[in-house]
């Protein structure tokens, strides 16, 4: 039996999967419907002083990812302290509101956000190199309510720098990452941006951040002692477990529920556990950071050329077509591919786009 619950910063999670602030929490009912689909903790769209002006329009997929240009919510505090709040509090879930942008508005709003917070997370978006309206914002949410608080960064910071100066300013957690930007596309047929933003700027989020988001948790769990929740580019549960394996403590999803809908947090909890129960863990504890062990902190050179795995080959070509060193090509026999020692250059491509495992490169003191 795979077990999946955690306490999270004093908050009891049936599993570490939540929504990431955005349009899926964008209100009490889409709340409503993301603790239907299986989300463990729900996070609130972030709310600022002001509803947000957002132009339009402001989402798109694009390839490999999503372009957005929504600001924070588009309903003021009134609203959400009358109406949305209140009725997220009854869905009996941990819940973590999202609070933006200024150390002056959130000082003012985690005070009247208390009574239906079990934390907040606070929305930076900041892409300066001074830490300070990072470090402000903590400390005006601390002087507002006596909660954990959660600092969402962005992924073009200097992370070891901003997540040292957020765990020093009392930070209880952390979130990386928001979206990266900006960023552009547009219509090829009529050259319009796809985004309504002053420039036709977005920001990018969805698959094409994963790695990025990948690398920036784990420079935040090595830089600091608190715990982080690993955001960005989740598509499916191996992303989910990679997060966890880089040693964030939970993840949240945006651009994927939005294009999969609701449903979509409990598939991600069901492969998170299909994954566990094959490769024989049963609690978060056991894969929690495992992969850090493996970070090399030195270059690696592996065995040149990969070996090939005859039976696993189906001589799909596909190898054969990316060899940039045009160094494979079909045996005799036709049933297998040869690699030639003298062009290979171990740059290890095939070996990732080969489907049937009939590729090995061996790294130092690995398989
Ligand atoms: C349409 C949209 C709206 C978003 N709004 C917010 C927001 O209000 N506050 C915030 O902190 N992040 C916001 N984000 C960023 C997401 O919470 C998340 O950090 C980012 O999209 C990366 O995760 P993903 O690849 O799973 O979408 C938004 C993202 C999208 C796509």
């Amino acid at each position: 039996m795979v077990d999946l619950s955690l306490d999270f910063l004093g908050m009891k999670l049936k599993n570490p999967v939540m929504p990431a602030a955005g349009p899926p929490v964008k209100d009490a009912e889409a709340a409503r419907r993301a603790a239907e689909g299986g989300a463990g903790a729900l996070v609130t769209k972030t709310i600022s002083r002001e509803a947000a002006q957002v132009p339009r329009p402001n989402m798109a997929e694009i390839r490999g990812g999503f372009l957005n240009t929504e600001l924070w919510s588009e309903m003021g505090p009134e609203h959400w302290l009358t109406k949305e709040y209140p009725a997220i509090a009854e869905l009996g879930l941990p819940v973590i509101v999202g609070l933006g942008y200024s150390a002056e508005a959130i000082r003012e709003l985690a005070e009247k956000v208390a009574p239906y917070a079990d934390a907040l997370e606070l929305s930076t978006h900041y892409l300066g190199d001074d830490p300070t309206p990072v470090v402000e914002s903590i400390r005006a949410a601390k002087a507002g309510a006596e909660l954990p608080v959660l600092v969402k960064l962005s992924p073009q910071i200097d992370i070891p720098a901003f997540t040292r100066a957020a765990e020093e300013a009392g930070a209880d957690g952390l979130v990386l990452i928001n979206s990266f930007g900006p960023t552009l596309d547009f219509d090829v047929e009529d050259g319009r941006p796809l985004m309504g933003s002053e420039k036709g700027y977005g920001w990018l989020s969805g698959p094409a951040i994963f790695p990025l988001a990948l690398r920036s948790v784990y420079e935040a769990v090595t830089s600091v002692d608190i715990p982080v929740i690993g955001v960005g580019g989740i598509s499916r549960g191996i992303d989910a477990v990679k997060m966890l394996m880089i040693g964030a403590q939970a993840v949240q999803v945006c651009t994927a529920p939005i294009l999969k809908g609701p449903e979509f947090y409990g598939k991600l909890v069901e492969e998170i556990k299909e994954f566990m129960a094959e490769q024989g863990y049963s609690t978060l504890e056991e894969i929690r950071g495992l992969a850090l062990e493996e970070m090399p902190g030195e270059s690696q050179f592996a065995t040149i050329p990969p070996e090939v795995i005859e039976e696993n080959c189906t001589t799909c070509m596909l190898c054969i077509k990316s060899c940039v060193y045009d160094a494979i090509e079909l045996d005799e026999s036709e049933d297998y591919v040869v690699i030639d020692t003298e062009k290979c250059a171990g740059c290890g491509l095939c070996v990732t786009r080969c489907n049937f495992a009939a590729l090995n490169l061996k790294r130092p003191g690995g398989k």
